[in-house]
């Protein structure tokens, strides 16, 4: 499987950030623990009741806003559908999905490909695409999407409209084959269907279309960026994947790479129907640690994309020490689920040793559950992928999504979606 896909931006590490381990500065990271009112989580039932809830609060609050609740009755439009698709090893189908519950709305297209031959309803990967549903597959089936893009430029002065040229383009980063073949179905959407990336992107997105005021939205400070809006479209796609009878929404593993990683990880802390979360590079403002000064900063993520979080992410441009949340937080806001951090040795910008502290320092809520997590105390060595209900590698090469890494969610999911099965 090819993996020659040009990562979209973030391969170039910027100049004037730290990459030297020597120089990162000493931090204290809020404790998980730790209740707004003093008092110490002791089982997890306070954690699930108390401490819970308020770490949402937090990360709603300072950093990727406040999403709206489901819409009432979502549309659902059956598009196109083939049930020999991929040399007849799977069904095809689109589905249109009307995001603002009102046919001929706001239209978020998802694409799933389910095995052919299963005999019950069949577990899946889902996962937003950066620049169309056609781009993860030459399937010559799949409808080019129709949401402008930005074609993978990191700060878009135009957008284009998808070609039929740019078909199979991310084919590297979608091991369609390896994964059906491992009894997985596999759903996308792409993140123009419910943002296009840019600064002003949300005037034609989703958050325009549920607001009153449309495209002239004044936002409260803790209103959803589009970090926020990426994830709840996702779990509106899982509210369909609840309606389709083919697939085990129980069995749902949400994945996401990279700012699509850090949407996974949101959406996986607002809507715990996702069974396993998996983060692939997802960097600043997902799995690693903000309080790290490694790569990305608070303040460069904010400049670069400003309408990704909340406003009031902002304040800690220049304070990232006073920030009451950090990303051990997000990774513990997924327990008792299983989730995955994965991290690539070159992409320094995304700080992978970060990535690796924040899944360590998530373990005390794990443990709460019982649940066993990274059983290593330091950052294991490239290619070795560690942990039970809490899972991370550090893969060699770049910011990426490769086979390699396919093939440990895989296992992941294999452990904890099948385990009763075996005996
Ligand atoms: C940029 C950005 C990262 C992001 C990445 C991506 O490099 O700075 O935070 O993860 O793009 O989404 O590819």
């Amino acid at each position: 499987m090819s993996t020659t896909f040009t990562p979209d931006d973030a391969d170039a590490q910027s100049a004037g950030y730290n990459y030297d381990e020597s120089k990162v500065a000493s931090y204290t990271l809020p404790d998980p623990l730790l209740c707004a009112d003093g008092t110490k989580v002791t089982d997890a039932k306070i954690w699930r009741e108390k401490r819970r809830p308020e770490i949402l609060e937090l990360f709603r609050t300072h950093m990727y806003g406040r999403s709206p609740a489901k819409p009432a009755g979502l549309v659902y439009e059956a598009g196109a559908t083939d049930t020999k698709a991929l040399g007849g090893k799977a069904t095809r189908r689109e589905i249109h999905i009307f995001l603002d519950g009102k046919k001929g709305g706001h239209r978020m297209t998802l694409l799933l490909y389910l095995p052919n031959g299963a005999k019950q309803p069949v577990p899946a990967f889902l996962g937003m695409n950066f620049e169309g549903n056609h781009t993860i597959d030459a399937d010559p089936g799949i409808t080019i999407s129709e949401q402008w893009t930005s074609d993978g430029k990191e700060r878009p002065d135009k957008l284009v409209k998808p070609a039929e040229t740019t078909r199979g383009k991310s084919i590297g980063r979608w091991p369609l084959e390896m994964i059906l073949a491992r009894g997985y179905a596999v759903a996308t959407v792409a993140r123009a269907d419910v943002e296009p990336d840019y600064a002003t992107g949300w005037k034609h997105g989703l958050r325009a279309a549920l607001s009153k005021d449309g495209a002239n939205t004044q936002w409260n400070t803790d209103d959803w960026g589009a970090v926020a809006a990426w994830g709840w479209g996702l779990s509106r796609a899982l509210d369909y994947l609840e309606t389709d009878k083919a697939v085990d929404s129980k069995r749902v593993a949400l994945l996401g790479h990279s700012r699509l990683g850090k949407a996974a990880l949101w959406a996986g802390a607002e809507d715990e129907r996702f069974a396993i979360v998996i983060s692939n590079n997802s960097g600043e403002g997902g799995a690693a640690l903000a309080r790290r000064n490694f790569g990305e900063t608070v303040e460069r993520i904010n400049t670069s994309f400003p309408h990704w979080f909340c406003t009031n992410f902002k304040k800690y441009n220049q304070d990232v020490h006073h920030l009451p949340v950090d990303a051990h937080q997000l990774i513990a806001l997924a327990a008792p689920r299983p989730v995955y951090v994965a991290s690539a040795e070159e992409d320094k910008w995304a700080d992978p040793k970060g990535e690796f502290l924040s899944a360590k320092f998530a373990e005390p809520v794990y443990r709460l559950f019982n649940k066993a997590g990274l059983g290593v105390a330091s950052w294991p060595p490239v290619n070795t992928p560690v942990g039970d209900v809490i899972g991370y590698h550090l893969r060699t090469g770049k910011h990426d999504v490769t086979d390699y890494d396919w093939a440990r969610y895989l296992d992941f999911a294999d452990r904890h979606f099948r385990k009763e099965k075996k005996n």
